[in-house]
């Protein structure tokens, strides 16, 4: 089972072990991390399971949906290359060990 690995702005690391399928969001809140609200369960509308992923992890993820990325628009925080609502991505093998960046506000 792949481990996800969820730093938060004030240097906490949690880590998470998440069957493959469940989203990146899923796991967050699976392992209380307190920096990934998700209001809204996953639907696409609330813009606070904001979560920073390096330039290479992107290279690994699905594509942003037209939706995500108006939705993004929304979010507190910053954003920056890495920027992907955590709700939209089903964790696979390939991203066991990942470092997921948490933003300091949702
Ligand atoms: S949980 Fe609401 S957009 Fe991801």
């Amino acid at each position: 089972m792949p481990q996800l690995i969820f730093k938060e702005a004030d240097g906490t690391e949690t880590t998470v072990d998440v069957p493959v399928g469940k989203s990146v969001m899923e796991a967050a809140r699976d392992g209380n991390v307190s920096g990934v609200v998700a209001d809204c369960g996953g639907a696409l509308a609330c813009a606070t399971c904001h979560c920073y992923f390096t330039e290479e992890q992107v290279t690994h993820l699905p594509a942003k949906s037209e939706t995500e990325e108006d939705m993004l628009e929304f979010a507190n925080a910053e954003l920056r290359p890495g920027s992907r609502l955590s709700c939209q991505i089903p964790v696979t093998d390939e991203m066991d060990g990942w470092v997921i960046e948490v933003p300091d506000t949702q």
